[in-house]
């Protein structure tokens, strides 16, 4: 099952909002519908993000029908706009949207614009399968027989179009035969950890044990946790930028001498850029303030109380033992080995 892909002319994609009362399929007939998915975290992680913006924009050329093809193009660069402003923190989101945008401007008529997009957008998806697989090889060597890793958020089947990145790299140590156990924070305020983590690693029968955000640093004074791995949004010079909450987890990681790996694709690196250029995006009062975000029945804080909300947070890179891609594990000294490794073939 793939958390997003094109049918019937439409972008379709599991509700992650509804998981895990139930599991039910989104279908995207305009991309103010995407946009509007996207926007309430219905998809989420970056590299479905990825994969939103590129079917995004081939939606984008068959939502209607258009006079000539200067009309469409005009429609495509406004629905591109539309897209990029959902979200402003994974850069995968913008990876997705620009490159299938090029690749449709490229076309000469109506049909061939259509044809163009989706063959993009189709190819990115294919290639998150593919490059989740090979991010799982590599990152799988550093885990062995009998480890607990501590992950945070989610960042496996339903974060990417398949399979995952930092769940991916479980998946593949425990399709190699080891015997690997999860810790998984609930993360909060969403709640992506307990929701959606745990309920793919139990599907896929993975030992997980659900934690809150705050026992982070018990369980790992108790010497409970080998290893942390999590995923990434953004990479910069100097940081990787991901859920709220990973910063708190890798300094108490380094401050327990366990390795704190990042796994995520080379798409997802920024390398122009450092931490204080990136948009953290900041969400509303409600997702703090009620039990339930879905029904906004029960209070759990005053309903006037002030609220400070990122949904990002950058860890210098200092306290991130490698960066585990499709084309290989990084280790530092990172602005040495980095452009190296984005340059290079997989
Ligand atoms: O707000 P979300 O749920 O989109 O945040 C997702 C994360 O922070 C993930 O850890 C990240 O995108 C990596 S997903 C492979």
């Amino acid at each position: 099952m793939r958390t997003i892909f094109w049918e019937d002319n439409a972008v379709k994609l599991i509700d992650q909002t509804r998981l895990p009362d139930e599991f039910t399929i989104i279908e995207c007939r305009s991309v103010e519908q995407l946009a509007d998915a996207i926007k309430r975290l219905a998809v989420r992680g970056a590299p479905a993000l990825e994969a939103a913006g590129g079917y995004g924009i081939a939606l984008a050329c068959f939502e209607r029908d258009f006079e000539d093809v200067n009309e469409m193009k005009e429609h495509i660069r406004k629905r591109a706009k539309l897209l990029a402003s959902t979200r402003p923190t994974a850069v995968n989101l913008f990876y997705g949207i620009d490159r299938v945008l090029k690749r449709a401007l490229s076309g000469n008529d109506v049909d061939e614009i259509r044809k163009l997009a989706l063959e993009e957008a189709e190819k990115i998806a294919e290639e998150d399968v593919r490059r989740n697989k090979l991010i799982g090889k590599h990152g799988a060597k550093l885990l062995e027989d009998g480890d607990t890793v501590l992950t945070y958020c989610n960042t496996g089947r339903l974060a990417t179009v398949d399979w995952g990145t930092a769940l991916g790299v479980i998946r593949s140590a425990v399709e190699e035969g080891k015997r690997i156990k999860v810790i998984a924070c609930e993360t909060r305020p969403l709640n992506q950890g307990s929701r959606l983590t745990c309920w793919e690693l139990m599907k896929d029968g993975i030992d997980v044990t659900l934690i809150t955000d705050n026992m982070v640093g018990f369980v790992m004074q108790r010497g409970m946790v080998d290893k942390v791995i999590v995923g990434a949004d953004r990479i910069v010079r100097d940081a990787v930028f991901n859920k709220i909450g990973t910063y708190t987890v890798a300094v108490v990681a380094k401050e327990h001498g366990v390795p704190f790996y990042v796994a995520a694709p080379i798409t997802t690196f920024d390398w122009q850029r450092t931490m204080d250029e990136v948009i953290i995006e900041e969400r509303g009062r409600d997702e703090l303030i009620y039990c339930n975000i879905k029904c906004r029945k029960t209070l759990i804080a005053p309903k006037d109380v002030k609220v400070f909300n990122p949904a990002f947070d950058p860890t210098p890179l200092k306290y991130v033992t490698a960066l585990i891609t499709e084309k290989g594990v990084i280790y530092p000294p990172y602005d040495e080995n980095v452009p190296k490794f984005l340059t290079r073939s997989t």
